[in-house]
């Protein structure tokens, strides 16, 4: 039998300023905890939100599922998806990330055409983004970020 992988998908309004200490120490801890916890991911941030995709085994992710909804740095915490997977869509990215000033979801979104507003952007289209962030190297890791 495959070790099936759970997933979560969720948006949340940000509490902290961008390119913050509040906002970097996000980063650092995604650093510090995920490899150790076999989790992988993605984190953008865009008009004043964080949109995150988190997978791996199911106690680790619960874990950090309550740290992250207890977390002060946002708020309106909305679930977009989660399920199970057989295989990990982020494989090897301890968290995968990107932001609105280098990475814009607005105007991926504008050159396909489709809804511009992350707040209002499908699940579909919000790991469309992702995962062509990582295919065309914009994306950054976490690893290499401090
Ligand atoms: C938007 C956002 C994303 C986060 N992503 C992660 C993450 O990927 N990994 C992680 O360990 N902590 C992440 N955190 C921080 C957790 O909420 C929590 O503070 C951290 O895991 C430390 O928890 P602990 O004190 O229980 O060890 C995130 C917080 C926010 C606000």
């Amino acid at each position: 039998m495959v070790a099936m992988l759970h997933f979560w998908l969720y948006l949340s309004k940000a509490r902290v300023d961008p390119r913050s200490v509040d906002d970097a120490r996000i980063y650092l801890e995604a650093r510090d905890n995920n490899a150790a916890h076999a989790i992988t991911g993605y984190l953008h941030r865009e008009d004043g939100c964080y949109v995150q995709y988190v997978e791996g085994p199911k106690t680790a992710l619960d874990r950090l599922r309550r740290g992250i909804v207890r977390d002060w740095r946002h708020d309106d915490l909305r679930v977009l998806s989660e399920g199970l997977i057989p295989v990990r869509r982020f494989s090897g990215w301890d968290m995968a990330f990107t932001i609105e000033e280098t990475t814009s979801f607005r105007r991926y979104q504008a050159r396909r055409g489709v809804e511009l507003d992350i707040a209002n952007a499908s699940k579909a289209e919000i790991l469309r983004f992702m995962t062509e962030m990582i295919a065309t190297g914009q994306a950054r890791s976490v690893a290499e970020a401090a």
